[in-house]
């Protein structure tokens, strides 16, 4: 069983979700690493669903953000929600970006789309049409919840069950937290850490990194000036477990 992005109900659920812990140990790495772009401005974010990250790397740096998805519910949320001048919304089929040419864009996200990903086939596909599109030199960033954190509960989620261990492309289940709401179960696949680095390596990229950020590392007035913006500082193992990994990579200059 594999989340169904494409119904309507299921983008209403996520669109509800408080993605304070995504921003503070995620989307704030992947944002560095487009911090690094060469040379033009045109950045792609692959699987944008609602629109929330390319929306606020648009409002929070000087790009423009060709944001893709394959469902028509999410970016209809994302249209009305999040229209934005810098932002360019499109829907896409088989994995093709067929109206972007070679070497076009100069840095690239997909966060959280390969946890959705039911085979490793498809996750190097989607890789490969990235880094077909992606310009020499060019970064790209990959951030996906971390498989070495099943069954450790963080302040808005779960990811798998406590002590169970999982096996290779295994099926496993996600709860998200939403506010005063029943929790959202996500259908995600366990893809271990070094799956990434193998498949990035295969499709082409160079100078791989994986990130494993806590709250640790992040300065102390900085954590306390997202909690005061969020009304929120009910943190969880987060403290000291990584709920996410970040790969970083570059297409060869
Ligand atoms: C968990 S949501 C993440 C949305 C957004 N990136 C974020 O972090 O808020 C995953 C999104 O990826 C999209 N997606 C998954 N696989 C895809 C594929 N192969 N091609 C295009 N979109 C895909 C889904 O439709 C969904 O909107």
């Amino acid at each position: 069983m594999q989340t169904s992005w494409k119904q309507e109900v299921v983008a209403n659920q996520f669109e509800a979700y408080n993605d304070i812990l995504e921003q503070t140990l995620g989307f704030r790495f992947v944002f560095d690493i487009l911090s690094t772009v060469p040379g033009g401005k045109r950045v792609l974010d692959y699987g944008c669903g609602p629109g929330k990250v390319a929306y606020r790397l648009a409002e929070s740096m000087d790009l423009n953000v060709v944001a893709v998805d394959e469902s028509s519910n999410m970016l209809d949320i994302a249209v009305q929600k999040r229209s934005h001048p810098q932002v360019d919304y499109h829907r896409i089929e088989n994995d093709q970006l067929t109206f972007l040419e070679d070497n076009s864009v100069y840095g690239a996200m997909t966060c959280y789309v390969f946890i959705n990903t039911s085979s490793q086939e498809r996750i190097q596909r989607i890789m490969r049409e990235i880094h077909r599109v992606l310009a020499p030199g060019a970064p790209y960033a990959i951030l996906d919840t971390h498989p070495d954190s099943t069954g450790i509960e963080f302040s808005t989620f779960r990811n798998g069950v406590p002590g169970k261990k999982y096996k290779h492309g295994e099926a496993r289940q996600e709860w998200l937290h939403l506010p005063e709401r029943e929790d959202m179960i996500l259908h995600d696949f366990h893809w271990p850490k070094e799956m990434y680095r193998q498949l990035l390596q295969e499709v082409g990229f160079k100078n791989i990194e994986c990130l494993e950020p806590t709250l640790q590392h992040i300065p102390l007035g900085e954590l306390r000036e997202i909690e005061q913006a969020s009304q929120f500082d009910q943190w969880k193992m987060e403290r000291d477990y990584p709920p996410f990994l970040i790969y970083r990579a570059v297409k060869d200059a």
